[in-house]
């Protein structure tokens, strides 16, 4: 089985059984300010998974691309990957335990066909503060998993995805991979000839801002299961680069590299996990930069050029991107825009490349750690990521002063703090009632904008935190002083008439009919909501936002600004 027909029999099963098929967003979260990438299925249905009705209903599934940014460093053994697919299914206080359970099984041993003698099962053992998962237990052997293969571990619990939100204990299932060697009787989630193939996780809680659990209000099912590590599991293939998926990817870079695999698989991973990952980045609508998601984009196309140059490889990410776009035909990538933006970058960082690393050796030879102003001369002046650094005096078992980079950082860039670790490593966002407000207010300038510009301004994207709001729209000058203050009039004047918002759903049809606005049309089901403002606003939006406009205090515009080619970027606040 490969990836494609994983995925249609998964789909298929669960629409079967009620559910209604959601599109596959974007990696970058829209509603989500505090994280950067989209890292497991349930990110953009946080909204609903905390209360909001979804306009698909309530039991929802679909496949979701993702990235995780922890582990790039550790990427080149045969399991660690940036970018990944994941099934998901969803009840949003729908059905739960038994009925998830019992569906989770039947797709797994029925459609799947997996025995049960190759099957088991993790469920949450308790702790202090919350119960052991009995029912989960007994639903697992009412169904006919053996007593010794339900493993009862604590760290069963999955979530918040960020700081406060829908969490709850977790059941996770595994199969027993390897072809040659029978299972064994007792599971053990040590041995790791077990991999995990699904995630049911049992969303009974939510995590306040105090960091305590209360009762949710609705009770949801969060399924997840990684695409890749199922077939790979199901194939018995331990190195997950012999699939379908990474195969052509590998050909390409022993062809272009004139080497062998399997004498330089840790060089040839990097490659194509990273190419493979700013593909889909990049095809999400982020270029390379020194901030938020491009400055990982631009991590990521980096390190793949140093050790593609390792095994001596120059300009070569696009050719390697060629193969990636073929594998993933059914995304539909724009392959000669994500062409053009790796090779722009890769010619970017080959001037500088060179003289970084010889400047490095100096550096290594001399000192005894690399200081924190040399670690920032290496990122200012050659182009070198802070982790590049770090990764390169591991190899040559050196010290950096983090710290004292970290303060050159801040002293010369003033740049945004999320560019650096924490961002990276936090979850989702606490969709606080700051972040809301600037939601509603970026429905207010866009309305503003096409009033004051033209109405065939739209949105190119957006980005949310709890100090100020990013907007990216098309135009393609700078703007004046005078359109800037009238857009800040405009839209205090709504702000100050204390304007209801209200939301309604009906079907993208009506929503066009009505003159909506919303830039992702292609992603809706056939349900949207649409939240209007007055007579001002009304834009197609999965929320949330605030009831009525008077929430939200003085609006102002800090930064106007080039985003790139033929798009403006504004960022405003709130005081
Ligand atoms: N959200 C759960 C996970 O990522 C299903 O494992």
């Amino acid at each position: 089985m490969d990836r494609k027909e994983l995925i249609k029999k998964y789909i298929d099963f669960f629409e079967k059984n009620e559910h209604v098929k959601i599109e596959n967003s974007s990696l970058i979260p829209e509603n989500d300010p505090t994280v950067l990438f989209t890292t497991a299925g349930m990110h953009p249905l946080v909204p609903f998974l905390s209360g909001e009705k979804h306009p698909s209903g309530k039991r929802l599934v679909g496949i979701q691309r993702c990235i995780r940014t922890k582990d790039i460093e550790e990427v080149g053994d045969t399991t660690h990957h940036t970018f990944f697919e994941m099934l998901g299914n969803w009840s949003l206080g729908d059905y739960w335990k038994e009925k998830a359970l019992e569906m989770t099984f039947e797709f797994h041993t029925k459609v799947l066909g997996i025995p049960l003698d190759r099957y088991a099962v993790s469920v949450f053992k308790g702790n202090k503060t919350t119960q052991k998962d009995e029912e989960s237990i007994e639903i697992w052997k009412k169904l006919g998993v053996k007593k010794e293969r339900i493993a009862l571990l604590e760290e069963n619990w999955w979530g918040p995805a960020g700081k406060t939100g829908p969490c709850g204990p977790d059941t996770e299932q595994f199969f027993w991979a390897p072809k040659n060697i029978p299972p064994p009787e007792k599971f053990d989630p040590e041995n790791k000839g077990w991999i995990e193939i699904g995630n049911n996780v049992l969303m009974e809680f939510y995590k306040d801002k105090e960091g305590k659990l209360k009762k949710a209000n609705q009770k949801n099912i969060d399924f997840g299961g990684g695409v890749e590590r199922t077939v790979a599991a199901l194939k018995g293939v331990e190195d997950n680069y012999q699939l379908d998926c990474w195969k052509p990817i590998i050909k390409e870079i022993e062809k272009l590299s004139g080497k062998k695999y399997e004498e330089h698989k840790k060089e040839m991973r990097i490659v194509a996990d990273h190419i493979k990952a700013s593909v889909f980045i990049i095809s999400d609508g982020i270029t390379p930069s020194n901030t938020e998601q491009g400055y990982v984009l631009r991590r990521l196309i980096r390190r793949a050029i140093r050790f593609g140059r390792k095994i001596g490889m120059e300009r070569f990410t696009k050719d390697i991107a060629k193969q990636v776009c073929k594998i993933y035909g059914d995304y539909n990538l724009n392959t000669k825009k994500i062409e053009e933006e790796l090779s722009k970058e890769e010619e970017k960082f080959l001037k500088t490349l060179e003289q970084g690393l010889k400047i490095f050796k100096k550096i290594i030879k001399r000192e005894r750690e690399i200081s924190g102003k040399k670690a920032f001369l290496l990122f200012q002046s050659y182009g070198f990521p802070i982790e590049m650094t770090l990764e390169l005096a591991k190899e040559n078992s050196i010290e950096v002063n983090e710290k004292e980079y970290e303060k050159e950082y801040e002293k010369h860039k003033k740049l945004s703090k999320t560019a650096s670790a924490g961002k990276f490593k936090s979850g989702l966002a606490d969709n606080s009632e700051k972040t809301t407000r600037l939601h509603t207010a970026a429905h207010l300038l866009l309305a503003a904008l096409r009033k004051t510009l033209n109405k065939d301004i739209s949105q190119k994207g957006s980005n949310i935190n709890s100090e100020r709001l990013r907007f990216d729209f098309n135009f393609d000058r700078k703007l004046t002083p005078e359109e800037k203050e009238k857009i800040e009039e405009i839209i205090n004047e709504q702000i100050k008439k204390g304007v209801k918002v209200k939301r309604e759903e009906m079907s993208l049809a009506e929503a066009r009919k009505r003159n909506a606005t919303g830039s992702f049309d292609k992603k809706y089901g056939e349900k949207v909501s649409v939240y209007t403002i007055g007579d001002f606003s009304k834009e197609i939006c999965t929320g949330p936002h605030v009831k009525n406009t008077k929430e939200l205090g003085k609006f102002k515009i800090i930064k106007e600004e080039s985003s790139s080619a033929g798009i403006r970027r504004i960022k405003a606040i709130l005081e």
